[in-house]
């Protein structure tokens, strides 16, 4: 399979390549290096620097026929939606726009599409499932569910698209440099240096975090099927967890203290508090089966990031 992979640069896109490339597809990235890094860029996958924000981005595509667009690169942090919603929209929703009609009148049949789980907004009933009214609380969940809108246009033209809800995806290979995006590594930046833990809005708050190789095995698993039933799925572990706990569980991976240091800070207007995936979909209609606990993930995430030479 030839594979057009956006955002291969960044975390969950770089483990993506790195899958397909093992397992003996022909990839290309599309990235402009804003929150991706060139290193992380696999050897073997051919490589275009383009920010797909701009509307004559798709000019620079090579005119090879892929057979499937992976669509990862995003502005991925909800706070700096917020500072410059109008980029976040270029770059999230426009460029899933582009690419889709790309795909149509370039015969690419087939379209995968990073969504997140800040489609959502807040909800009221538990755990979430894909039917429920979306109301997102952040620019960038609307820009996400404008995209999955576009796609679903571009599926009633003949694009067989299929969007990933990915809740919170934590592993190792996170960026623990970037303070933007990301509460399993933002939290472990400053642990790791010695630093009291900033936490921005209620230590009730509850995330569902997934780790990164359950949600590799789904985008490979979708790849592999030419449609799927439904073009939205949720990709969690049906577990809710406390921001506090999440935090202890990472003192205690980190063998700190039970008391080490963290405050709490004003929450934002754009926050969601709590969420976690009904996964029966996923399971249902893709085969997938998230099978790696929190405890374990973080595990290795500790043992990656305390390997690094620094942070
Ligand atoms: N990490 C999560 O918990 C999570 C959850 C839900 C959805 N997602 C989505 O999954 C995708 C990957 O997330 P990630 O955690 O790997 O983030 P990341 O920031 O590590 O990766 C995003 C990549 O996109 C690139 N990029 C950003 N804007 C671009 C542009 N205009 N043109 C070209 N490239 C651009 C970045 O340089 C980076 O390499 C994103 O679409 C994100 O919104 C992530």
């Amino acid at each position: 399979m030839r594979v057009l992979l956006t955002g291969g640069a960044g975390f969950i896109g770089s483990y993506l390549a790195r899958r397909l490339l093992l397992d003996g597809h022909a990839v290309t990235i599309v990235d402009n290096l804003s929150t991706g890094k060139r290193k992380n860029v696999p050897d073997g996958a051919d490589f275009i620097e383009l920010d797909l924000a701009q509307s004559d981005c798709l000019k620079f595509l090579p005119s090879v026929p892929f057979d499937a667009v992976c669509h990862l690169a995003a502005q991925s942090s909800g706070p700096v939606s917020a500072e410059i919603p109008y980029y976040d929209l270029q770059a999230n929703a426009a460029s899933t726009l582009l690419l889709s009609r790309w795909c149509l009148q370039n015969h690419v049949p087939r379209f995968l599409y990073a969504s997140s789980m800040a489609i959502y907004g807040n909800v009221e009933s538990f755990p979430v499932c894909e039917d429920i009214i979306c109301l997102p609380r952040s620019y960038y969940g609307v820009s996400k569910l404008t995209s999955e809108h576009f796609l679903r246009l571009a599926s009633q033209e003949g694009l067989s698209v299929t969007s990933l809800r990915m809740f919170s995806v934590y592993g190792p290979g996170q960026n623990l440099g970037n303070l933007n995006q990301g509460m399993v590594s933002i939290y472990l930046a400053y642990l790791l240096r010695g630093e009291p833990v900033p936490v921005t809005g209620s230590l009730d708050r509850f995330r569902d975090f997934v780790y990164i190789d359950d949600v590799l095995d789904a985008w490979l698993g979708v790849l592999q099927m030419p449609s799927t039933p439904s073009l939205v799925y949720n990709i969690g572990t049906g577990k809710p967890t406390k921001v506090h706990e999440l935090l202890a569980a990472q003192i205690a991976a980190l063998h700190l203290p039970s008391d080490y240091p963290i405050y709490e800070l004003p929450g934002s207007s754009f926050d969601q508090f709590g969420l976690y995936a009904d996964v029966q979909r996923s399971k249902a209609e893709l085969n997938w089966q998230p099978v790696i606990s929190l405890e374990k993930g973080l595990e290795k995430m500790v043992a990656w990031a305390t390997s690094q030479k620094k942070v």
